[in-house]
């Protein structure tokens, strides 16, 4: 049998599929990690501590799962939202009334938008936590605090699209509570709303930033954190 298998993974196909031999010992082991396009994303080796469930709950992946279940949600949404002021708000309504499925997707996007936001603060706590924001891992921790702010902004460009009183509302208080930030505050308010109050112009600009300019740079930096976490060496439970 050993001979076999042998010969099997010497031979010209298997070599040709994967460059290793079976992985039967350390070398090869190596090597099926970091030949492979999704193993490689993981360290060679890991310490059995950062496998435990109570090390990370998980919570880092939890948020990359929510941020793929709002692109997909919120690609769906597209499909029938028009950011109109005369529009938005009927719009929302008949996805709720009369499109299959309407009211589950929206449903979805709005709860995964919450669970997001909590998912990344208690996923920046465990991280506090465990002192895993110590060096090397500092600059991790600084896209972290990006990915955060990037991921607020997310929320709070979302709650105007549906137009209803509770958005219009909510972005009034919430662009002139920008307003009194020192020094710009008065500019803040003015890129983020297009005019002196919260109209079209508004809604046209937090749907640009809503469907397009935070997601790409959420997902060009969550690629980024998670290439700093395996050049890092894994989770700092390797480490201890
Ligand atoms: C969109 C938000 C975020 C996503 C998608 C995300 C994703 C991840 C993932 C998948 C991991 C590895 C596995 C895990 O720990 O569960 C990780 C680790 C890490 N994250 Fe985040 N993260 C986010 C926000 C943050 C925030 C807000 C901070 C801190 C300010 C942070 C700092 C770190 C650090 C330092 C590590 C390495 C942890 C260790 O070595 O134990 N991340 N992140």
């Amino acid at each position: 049998m050993a001979s076999l298998v042998d010969a099997v993974t010497r031979s010209r196909v298997w070599r040709s599929f994967f460059r290793h031999g079976f992985p039967d010992n350390p070398l090869d082991r190596s090597l099926v990690m970091t030949t492979n396009i999704f193993f490689h994303l993981h360290p060679v080796k890991v310490n059995l501590k950062s496998l435990k469930v109570t090390y990370s709950f998980g919570l880092g992946v939890i948020t990359v799962f929510l941020f793929v279940t709002l692109a997909i949600t919120g690609t769906l949404l597209m499909f029938y939202y028009v950011p109109s002021v005369e529009r938005s708000y009927g719009d929302i309504v008949i996805l709720q009334t009369q499109v299959p499925f309407g009211q589950l997707f929206r449903n979805l996007h709005r709860w995964g938008a919450h669970l997001m936001v909590l998912a990344a603060v208690l996923h920046m706590a465990r991280v506090f936590y465990t002192g895993a924001y110590k060096p090397p891992r500092e600059f991790n921790w600084g896209v972290g605090v990006v990915l955060l702010i990037l991921t607020l902004g997310a929320s709070f460009t979302g709650y105007l699209l549906p137009w209803d009183q509770l958005s219009f509302w909510a972005i009034t208080v919430g662009t002139s509570i920008a307003s009194y930030e020192p020094l710009m505050g008065a500019t803040i308010k003015k890129i983020l709303l297009g005019g002196p109050e919260v109209g079209q112009d508004a809604l046209t600009r937090f749907y640009a930033l809503h469907i397009m300019v935070i997601p790409a740079f959420l997902a060009l930096l969550i690629a980024l954190h998670i290439w700093r976490v395996r050049k890092d060496g894994g989770l700092a439970a390797n480490e201890t």
